[in-house]
């Protein structure tokens, strides 16, 4: 089973560039390429900082391209989003409890994105409500493998100036214990370093990709 990740696409008002590039020609590349090369997978999933500002520009860039997207994608929002603006855009795409996740069924995996977004914040956390979900979605499982998304990686992977601004450790914590009762989640993927890093993460497998439009420092503190 083939599942892509993209992240932090920072789409900005078309036309306008960020570090030097257009977001919406990258994001566009990156769906093309899909269609073209990679018809063969079942779902493409994106992990937050859709849009850099926030602005409804930005999700009316982010709906029209998904538009020509050929395979079922889900998102969930980084810190960069704003989650009213995102649902005046996609108002159908909250959870009951107005938050950006949503599970999916895949053969024997369970694909779950978990909304990290702190209002007003850079660093992620996840209220009691989000675990709450978390943990009827992995009691749901029933013996499905499961690959949970998020945005704030919760562990810290030797950037200093992305280690600083991580999911919460309180939230990181509890998020890990909530995985320990159910032990089905297999690995965790998510966004935010804007740079490739994997390893092992407390017994789970995890991964962060690269964003579609730069690259973060490896040294520079914000
Ligand atoms: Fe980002």
């Amino acid at each position: 089973m083939k599942i892509i990740q993209l992240s932090d696409l920072h789409l900005t008002t078309p036309g306008s560039m960020l570090h030097g590039r257009d977001p919406l020609q990258q994001f566009q590349a990156a769906v093309a390429d899909i269609n073209t090369h990679h018809r063969d997978a079942a779902l493409v999933v994106i992990s937050g900082d859709l849009s850099d500002d926030g602005s409804a520009a930005s999700y009316e860039a982010l709906a029209t391209t998904l538009a020509e997207l050929q395979i079922p994608w889900r998102v969930t929002l980084g810190n960069h989003d704003d989650r009213e603006a995102f649902l005046r855009e996609f108002p159908t795409l909250a959870d009951e409890y107005g938050f950006i996740q949503n599970v999916t069924d895949l053969g024997d995996h369970r694909v779950i994105l978990l909304d990290s977004l702190q209002g007003g914040d850079v660093a992620g956390n996840l209220c009691s409500t989000r675990l709450h979900w978390l943990e009827t979605q992995l009691r749901q499982a029933q013996g499905k493998a499961v690959l949970l998304f998020l945005h704030h990686p919760p562990m810290p992977i030797g950037l200093p100036s992305l280690d600083d601004v991580r999911l919460a450790p309180d939230a990181a914590e509890a998020l890990h214990q909530c995985c320990l009762r159910y032990a089905t989640v297999r690995h965790i993927a998510a966004g935010h370093v804007h740079r490739p890093a994997s390893g092992n993460w407390r017994g789970m497998t995890f991964n962060t990709v690269r964003g579609t439009n730069h690259k973060s420092a490896l040294y520079t503190r914000f």
